[in-house]
């Protein structure tokens, strides 16, 4: 087969053409799918490679954080049991937005558990200390208990990229959606990104017939979403406002109701939950404000001595840490995924595993590569209105990143267990200091409905018990 003649200019323009090195060796299926790989690549992004190497991107970076201020305008954590006057009506909207079926949930979960050391996508984490249950099963199985709740499915996009999209369908698949109905959940895969070399600005190659390709980050959400039609199919279904979240926290309030209200009740297109960061040098994205626009630094910008400025009374001046829960309007989604603009990507070095000049694989020992990838939350400084809610890091923020030490199963599974028994504890029910508990939701969102079904509960005694 010939390579198409648009391919061809493509890589002359761009001084690639050393990928065709093997073309002629190639099988015609090799030619194919190579084809259509070359054909799904913004060649464009290379010049973006040239110019990241630039100090001049460096310098924006820095000028960026040294203008960032503190959030000034939030709905700050209200550590009371007793919910203020504009919690309960924030809460009331909320249950009505889920009541009246407006409300839809999208997962990203392209990436996977590598920095967790588990060779699956990482939803398919088994995190229930006492069945082994997934982060899958606790994250559908709360949108399952909303929908009963409420009396309306919430919808579930389920982005996947290409390293999890069979693994993930088929997990779905076999384990009964997870108890979700499979006609309200949608799965769909993320775009990608060629790895370039960080000297020359070349393509790297994984073999002789396919690019070094990589995930084209979460931001890639937003050309997923047009690509796929879903942002009609979101219209079409009535879905007003969607509630994003990443697929590492099993402590996360899905469509939480309280969130909802104020987001709904500010007038915000996209809506952030933020919590006080525990250390300057924590892994979270920083909230905060540059020429009034509430945006994200990501935490591997900002420089270290701003992240660790402090205010007069000790507490970090950058305190509020990206928990990646959103909310967005549907209309702002739209209007984002379709502008010209978009998105812009960041690039980070990286070890890149390719193939060399003469087809030997090289596994670099250093970053040897640029990757390209696009941040969800850089679409927050586009967004007309953006709220920023503050909630407790203890209750809702607790994900599974690493595989020992902090963000890590360890930690996340003590907070369930912590979690569980406030709820025990609020219903005034003892529980043995030696008794693990895991209560899933399809049994009790919350204290409250764990009240309601306290007549249902077997006797708590011995090692674990299991309520489901
Ligand atoms: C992320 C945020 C950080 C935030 C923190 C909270 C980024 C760049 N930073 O950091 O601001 O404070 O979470 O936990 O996201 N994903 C895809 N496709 C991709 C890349 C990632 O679906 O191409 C998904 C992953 O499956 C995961 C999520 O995005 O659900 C986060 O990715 P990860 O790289 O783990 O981000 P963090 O470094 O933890």
């Amino acid at each position: 087969m010939e390579v198409p003649p648009q391919v061809i200019e493509q890589l002359n323009r761009y001084g690639q053409t050393h990928v065709l090195r093997w073309w002629d060796e190639l099988e015609v299926t090799q030619q194919q799918l190579f084809c259509e790989q070359l054909c799904s690549i913004d060649f464009s992004l290379i010049a973006r490679a040239a110019a990241a190497t630039e100090p001049s991107a460096d310098d924006d970076t820095k000028d960026r954080s040294s203008r960032a201020e503190p959030p000034r305008e939030l709905v700050r954590w209200n550590p009371s049991s007793a919910k203020s006057p504009e919690q309960q009506a924030a809460a009331a909207k909320g249950k009505e937005l889920l009541q009246q079926g407006k409300v839809g949930a999208i997962v990203v979960a392209g990436g996977q558990g590598t920095r967790l050391g588990f060779p699956k996508a990482k939803g398919l984490f088994p995190i229930g200390p006492v069945s082994g249950a997934t982060i899958f099963d606790f994250l559908c199985g709360q949108l399952k208990a909303l929908a009963r709740r409420y009396g309306k499915e919430i919808p579930y996009f389920v982005m996947t990229s290409d390293a999890t999209h069979d693994e993930l369908v088929e997990a779905f698949k076999s384990r009964g959606y997870f108890g979700l109905d499979p006609q309200h959940v949608r799965f769909f895969r993320q775009g990608h990104t060629p790895a370039v070399d960080r000297e020359t600005g070349k393509l790297l190659l994984a073999e002789k017939y396919s690019l070094a390709l990589s995930p084209d980050g979460h931001g890639g959400l937003l050309d997923a979403l047009k690509n796929h039609h879903l942002l009609e199919e979101m219209q079409s279904r009535g879905l007003e406002h969607i509630y994003y979240h990443q697929v590492d926290n099993p402590c996360l309030k899905l469509c939480d109701p309280e969130f909802l209200g104020h987001h709904v009740l500010s007038g915000s297109e996209m809506s952030t939950k933020v919590v006080a960061k525990a250390s300057p040098d924590e892994k979270l994205g920083l909230l905060v404000e540059i020429d009034g626009k509430t945006q994200i630094i990501e935490y591997s910008d900002m420089p270290a001595e701003i992240a660790a400025q402090r205010n007069p009374d000790g507490s970090l001046r950058f305190w509020a840490g990206n928990t990646a829960c959103h909310l967005f309007s549907t209309e702002f989604l739209t209007r984002v995924a379709k502008s010209e603009d978009g998105l812009s990507f960041h690039q980070a070095l990286k070890k890149v595993p390719h193939i060399d000049d003469r087809g030997i694989p090289v596994d670099p020992p250093e970053p040897n590569a640029w990757k390209f990838e696009k941040f969800i939350f850089e679409a927050l400084p586009l967004a007309r209105v953006a709220l920023v809610l503050e909630t407790s890091r203890e209750r809702e923020f607790n994900p599974v990143k690493n595989e020992s030490g902090n963000d890590s199963p360890d930690t996340a599974r003590a907070a369930l267990q912590r979690i569980w028994r406030d709820w025990f504890q609020e219903c005034g029910i003892a529980v043995p200091a030696e008794t693990i508990l895991e209560v899933q939701p399809s049994f009790a969102l919350d204290a409250e409905e764990l009240a309601t079904r306290r007549n249902l509960l077997p006797p708590i005694e011995g090692d674990s018990l299991l309520l489901k």
